[in-house]
This record gives structure tokens, C-alpha cells and sequence, in this order.
């Protein structure tokens, strides 16, 4: 008697893993919403302090509400002397994220509650770690370069003290709003494949600090977040406007080519993120005078909506696309901008984690076995 296959969900496309209040995503709208408020209006209007508090409770915080998170945030933007002296430790040409998961897992080991997956734990762990994030960023940026890490300063925003970290002086106004726009338009994108890792991770009931150190490492590939600094190495390999459509070409005519920083899972359309990203790139390449990395991904742009309506299909900018010019403008090395997408994203993923521990059930899927049965057991010796 043969039993019927079931049915299998690749990459667990169509697969709703749980219910969850805190993000939507109507693909075929090009709708974001994050707890009801459209991340149009999130991006002009709520800075990323908001935006976190809004994730991790029911609605925008008043502003005394905004005054006490900001308060219970400023002393933990310092990192424990340990992991500066690991991040000291490590080779300066590795990839940032290497630098930024080990650090995580660490800071783990460092907390003596990191045990405690209770939701007040948990909101420990998500406070701790939304302030650390930009701190072993910029730590590790200036580190690689031979540079000492600059000590926060907690009177600065979170997309203010970033960048001061970094370059040891304080930003301007407009490079703080851009950093701004982007940390809110990466916080958070439902059940991606980071997020998922994480849930996933936590549904063992393990910590916070490895369940997000899992989270760190899945960003990194460049299906997902090394999507960004994809897009960047390939404009900087292609060099001008008019090499692209070549490119492209070249790219979409290897065998399962991708062009980095298109399509996506659940978006048909346009990615509401890419569009807002596309007027900020725009805008700073008129002040900038590095317009070409704009003008580039607009031709981009252009040849890919011309093939990929040939085939039919519509793969569009994805948030990774334009984001990689902005950063560039902003004056971040190509390899750092996945890091930056971690610095927002530990909002949405602590987020879910504490939706996830409120109500768990462990992830465990199957596989469909393909493999033989009935095989004659040989001892080592006697095997060829
Ligand atoms: N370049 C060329 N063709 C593409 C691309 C692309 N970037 N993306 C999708 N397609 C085509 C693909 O060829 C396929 O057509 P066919 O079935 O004829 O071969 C079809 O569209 C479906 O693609 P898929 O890869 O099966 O779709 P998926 O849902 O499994 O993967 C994706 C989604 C985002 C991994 C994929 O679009 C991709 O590899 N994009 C490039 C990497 C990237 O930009 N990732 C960032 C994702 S968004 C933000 C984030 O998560 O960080």
C-alpha cells in the first residue's frame, strides 16, 4: 500500500506559522503597516524611538511614555569592556556581521539573567540589546579601521548616536533624518527569514541572546539582508550608467541569475520601503555630488521592469535596493550596511520574540524522507 506524499511548501511559501499583531503586509498593494500605522506616515512623521516602542506595545508612546523609554534606554548603549577586547580580538577584514553575531552571543553569556524568558526578562533583553546594537556597529567600524570605539552619548537619538559613534562627531541634522527614515523603514517586515529564525530559535524556549544571535546570522545572507551591500558591490563593479543594461543582461542570462536588491516573497508590486528610499537616494544625490549611484539604480530599474516584462513576471526593487545608494551617500562602507538593517531590525525582532514567548509552541516541521530503507548493516572492516 503507498501512502499519499504531503503536500510540500518550499521555502515555506504560503505557510502562515502564527497569528501576530505586529506587522502586515499586503503584497499585492504594496502595503506596510506596522500595528495599524502605514509606514508612509511612520517614515515622515515617528522617529525610531517611536517606532520601537510602537513594536514592542499596543500604540505610539505618548510623550511621557517616549520620555521613559528614552531614560530606561540611555545607560545601556555602553557595552561591557569584555566585548570591546573580543572586537579588538578579531581580524579587522572579517565581515562586520561575524564581528556583530559573536558579540550578541556573547553579551548573552555576560547577563546573569539571560535564563530569565519570562516577558519581563524578555523586555530586559530587548531594551539591553536595542542599545547595544548601534554601539558594537560603530565599535567594530572604527576598530577595523585602528581607530578606539567612541563612547555613546545618550543625550544624542539612537540614529544620532550611530552615526557620532562612528565618525566621533556629531551629524547633521540631515544625515540624522536620513538614518532615521531608514533604521524606520527596516524596523520591521513580519515573518522574514530572520524573524522566522528567530521565533524559530525561541520556540525551543532557549534565550533571547541566541535565538537573536541566530537572527544576526540569517540577516547576513545575501538572499536577505547581504542583499544591500550585493547591490553596492555590483554598482561599484559595473562603474557607470551605461555599463548597466550590459549587466544586467549578462546577470538575467546566467543560469538562475539574480540582480541583487529585486523581488521578493510577498511583494507583486512595488515595495512601499524602495519607493520611499528611492526619493531619499534621490535627494541626496543632488546634494551630494555622488549622483551616480542613484542614476545608476534608476537604470537599473529601468532595464530590469523591461526584462522581466519579457518573462512576464514583476520583479521589482525590494527595501535592500535603493537603501545601498543612500548608505553610500551617507558615507558607509559597502560591507556596513547590513549591519545598519541589524541595528533597526532588533526592534521587530524583539518584537516577536515577546509574542513568541507569551505564547509558545515549539516550531517543528517536517521533511519529506527521500532517502532508501532496508539496507544490510556491514561492519566498518568489511566495508569497500
Ligand atoms: N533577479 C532576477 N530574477 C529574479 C529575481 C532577481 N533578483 N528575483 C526573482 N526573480 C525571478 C526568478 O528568476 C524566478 O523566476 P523563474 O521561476 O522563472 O526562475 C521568479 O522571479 C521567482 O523568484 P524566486 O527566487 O523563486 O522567488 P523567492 O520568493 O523564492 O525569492 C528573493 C525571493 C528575494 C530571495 C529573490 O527575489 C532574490 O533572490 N532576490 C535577490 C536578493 C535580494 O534582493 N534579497 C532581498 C530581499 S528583500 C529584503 C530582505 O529580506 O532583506
Amino acid at each position: 500500500m503507498t501512502t499519499a506524499q504531503p503536500e510540500l511548501y518550499r521555502g515555506l511559501m504560503g505557510v502562515h506559522i502564527d497569528t501576530s499583531s505586529i506587522s502586515s503586509i499586503k503584497g499585492d498593494q504594496g502595503e506596510l503597516v506596522y500595528r495599524g500605522y502605514d509606514i508612509n506616515e511612520l517614515a515622515n512623521k515617528a522617529t525610531f524611538e517611536e517606532v520601537a516602542y510602537l513594536l514592542w506595545n499596543d500604540d505610539l508612546p505618548t510623550q511621557a511614555q517616549l520620555d521613559a523609554f528614552k531614560a530606561k534606554l540611555a545607560p545601556l548603549f555602553e557595552i561591557p569592556a569584555p566585548v570591546i577586547e573580543m572586537l579588538k580580538s578579531l581580524p579587522h577584514d572579517i565581515h562586520p556581521m561575524h564581528a556583530l553575531r559573536t558579540a550578541v552571543s556573547m553579551l548573552g553569556a555576560l547577563d546573569p539573567k539571560a535564563e530569565d524568558v519570562s516577558i519581563e526578562g524578555i523586555q530586559e533583553d530587548a531594551y539591553s540589546m536595542l542599545a547595544k546594537f548601534p554601539t558594537i556597529v560603530a565599535a567594530f567600524s572604527r576598530i577595523r579601521q585602528g581607530l578606539e570605539p567612541v563612547a555613546p552619548d545618550s543625550s544624542l537619538s539612537i540614529a544620532a548616536n550611530f552615526l557620532y559613534m562612528r565618525t566621533g562627531e556629531k551629524p547633521t541634522e540631515a544625515a540624522t533624518n536620513v538614518m532615521d527614515v531608514a533604521l524606520v523603514l527596516h524596523a520591521e517586515h513580519g515573518c522574514n527569514a530572520s524573524t522566522f529564525t528567530a521565533r524559530s530559535a525561541a520556540s525551543s524556549l532557549t534565550d533571547s541572546y541566541g535565538a537573536i544571535t541566530a537572527a544576526v546570522a540569517s540577516l547576513k545572507g545575501p538572499l536577505h539582508g547581504g542583499a544591500n551591500t550585493a547591490v553596492m558591490q555590483a554598482l561599484e563593479g559595473i562603474g557607470s550608467v551605461e555599463a548597466v543594461e550590459q549587466y544586467v543582461l549578462d546577470t538575467l542570462g546566467q543560469k538562475g541569475g539574480r540582480v541583487m536588491g529585486f523581488g521578493h516573497r510577498v511583494y507583486t508590486v512595488l515595495d512601499p520601503r524602495a519607493v520611499i528610499l528611492r526619493k531619499v537616494s534621490k535627494a541626496l544625490s543632488e546634494e551630494s555630488g555622488e549622483g551616480k549611484w542613484f542614476e545608476m539604480s534608476l537604470e537599473m530599474e529601468r532595464v530590469m521592469d523591461i526584462e522581466m516584462e519579457k518573462k512576464g513576471r514583476a520583479v521589482k526593487p525590494n527595501v535592500d535596493f535603493f537603501s545601498a545608494s543612500v548608505y553610500r551617500m551617507l558615507g558607509f562602507p559597502a560591507d556596513t550596511y547590513t549591519p545598519i538593517f541589524a541595528v533597526a531590525r532588533i526592534s521587530g525582532w524583539m518584537a516577536h520574540l515577546l509574542e513568541q514567548y507569551a505564547d509558545n509552541r515549539i516550531m517543528r516541521p517536517r521533511l519529506v524522507y527521500e532517502g532508501e530503507f532496508g539496507k544490510t548493516f556491514t561492519p566498518i572492516e568489511e566495508r569497500a
